[in-house]
């Protein structure tokens, strides 16, 4: 059995290895968001994958973590650095906010990041838009941002851990200003094929700045090899397929799949507790639940997650298992994102109006088949809803890992709930005891539910408790500990 990966390790690792150096996380989302409310001044978590697996790490590393702070009370609670420690409750490192003005966030954010990257690299047939003024504020935001790093490095040696694709020009940008920068990124969403790449129309300047890395990261082999694979037909450089290197101009950049995770045991002890058994059963009250069983849905409203995909499986199986009219109840919970956003509006109405054309269907006296709600919900209440589910399906068009799924799963020590997984996400190459999905085909879905509600009790635990090993061996500090031994590694080669 491979040796266990804890926090405690991973401090080692770093106390070791990388004490000499500065730690540097830079991402777009920040970890801890400040808004107003009723009751003054909150502190809150985003609904984020990435901030999710970063935050564990950058409490191992105790370094600054650098991000766009985008809450409107986010300036009241910072020093003369625009800094603060963080966890609010119990500091362990220091998040350091860049102010982005409303026109950068637009370009960047929303322009060049979220209507162009985001729809090129998922390929869920939602189409990329390309700006040139969007390219332009993207350049200048990353500038910005790699002033910050060069601020905070002040001069020492440092390790710059980048999160995503808002960042792509930044590894070249630092590695142009100089200083002794190990630069490593990690891609949180895919990378697609080189002829889906190809309409990218700054094409050179992106993947040169990605080259600025000395080691970039995907979740699985298949997002190196077409990255490997689009640097090699639109770029001038020396691609090295067996070691998955790549030359350019004397630099090299490693690329290797690292499977990202979550801090697996923290989250079964907190999904355990007392607090989270008592929101529970609240949640059953409000669901109105009784004895039905509960299909669960949880993700950012966003149209690579496949969610009207799974509310026509859903609706196919009502429609074929009259049986069940009545004893199963769905809830999805899509939190809104992106809203700025013509694609995200367009994919909110369109989940509305499947879910008013369910219920109308087939909606009885007492029961609604769906319940929708549009709103955030805390950890603690989302491991109550893993624990009450009886299945949750995540039906991604195309996701890189999918938190999620790892989340559910690590909900349930009771071995108990089915996972629905879509075979179009990163995690079902590792949850192999998911029942796997085309979220394309809603026949598919309707099978997976009927199979999921119909599941034996041996089945289920057979199945979770296997999930369960493989989340618990393979959690985020294990994902840390490979990246950073990598770099390591490879930082002891180009060392004179
Ligand atoms: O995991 C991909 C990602 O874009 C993260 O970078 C991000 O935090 C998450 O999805 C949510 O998106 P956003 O930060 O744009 O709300």
């Amino acid at each position: 059995m491979a040796t266990t990966w804890d926090r405690a390790r991973l401090e080692g690792l770093i106390g070791a290895e990388l004490s000499n150096r500065k730690f540097i996380a830079v991402s777009n989302r920040e970890p801890y968001i400040h808004r107003f409310t009723e009751d003054g001044i909150a502190c809150f978590r985003p609904a984020s994958g990435m901030s999710t697996a970063i935050d564990p790490i950058m409490m191992a590393s105790g370094g600054t973590w650098i991000a766009h702070g985008a809450g409107d009370a986010d300036a009241e609670v910072v020093d003369q650095n625009d800094s603060l420690q963080v966890p609010p409750d119990s500091p362990r490192y220091r998040l350091r906010r860049v102010w982005l003005t409303k026109e950068e966030e637009e370009g960047y954010y929303y322009g060049l990041s979220n209507r162009a990257l985001w729809p090129l690299c998922h390929v869920t047939f939602t189409r990329p838009h390309f700006d040139e003024a969007d390219w332009q504020t993207y350049r200048r935001v990353n500038e910005r941002f790699a002033d910050a790093v060069i601020r905070e490095a002040d001069g020492e040696p440092a390790v710059v851990f980048i999160q995503d694709y808002h960042f792509c020009l930044l590894p070249r940008l630092l590695k142009e200003r100089g200083g002794d920068l190990k630069i490593l990124q990690f891609f949180h969403i895919p990378w697609p094929n080189h002829e889906m790449f190809r309409p990218f129309p700054w094409k050179e300047e992106l993947l040169d700045g990605l080259l600025g890395n000395d080691l970039l990261g995907f979740h699985i082999r298949y997002h190196c090899q077409n990255f490997l694979t689009t640097v090699d037909r639109f770029l001038e450089a020396r691609i090295d397929h067996e070691h998955s290197e790549i030359t350019r101009q004397g630099q090299s950049t490693m690329v290797r799949p690292f499977p990202i995770s979550i801090d697996a045991e923290a989250h079964a002890r907190m999904a355990d507790s007392d607090d989270v058994t008592a929101r529970m059963e609240k949640w059953r009250k409000r669901l109105r639940l009784g004895n039905r069983l509960l299909g669960l849905g949880i993700e950012r409203l966003d149209y690579t997650k496949g969610i009207p995909e799974r509310l026509r499986g859903y609706e196919k199986f009502l429609t074929e298992h009259p049986e069940w009219h009545g004893k199963t109840v769905f809830l999805q919970i899509a939190v809104p994102s992106r809203s700025h956003l013509t694609e995200y509006q367009r994919i909110e109405e369109e989940v509305d109006l499947a879910i008013e054309r369910i219920n109308w269907k087939f909606r009885q006296p007492h029961w609604q088949p769906v319940v929708l709600i549009k709103e955030h919900q805390s950890q603690p209440e989302m491991m109550a809803l893993h624990r009450l589910a009886h299945y949750m399906t995540v039906s991604s068009l195309h996701d890189g890992m999918n938190l999620v799924a790892k989340e559910f799963v690590m909900s349930r020590s009771d071995n108990a709930g089915v996972l629905i997984l879509s075979r179009f996400t990163g995690a079902y190459r590792e949850l192999e005891q998911a029942v796997g999905i085309n979220p394309f085909a809603s026949h598919e879905v309707a099978q997976a539910i009927a199979f999921a509600l119909t599941m034996s009790p041996d089945d289920q635990a057979l199945r979770m408790s296997r999930m369960r090993e493989h989340v618990l061996q393979n959690n985020v500090y294990r994902w840390g500990g490979k990246f950073l031994s990598t770099l390591l590694r490879i930082s002891d080669r180009f060392e004179p």
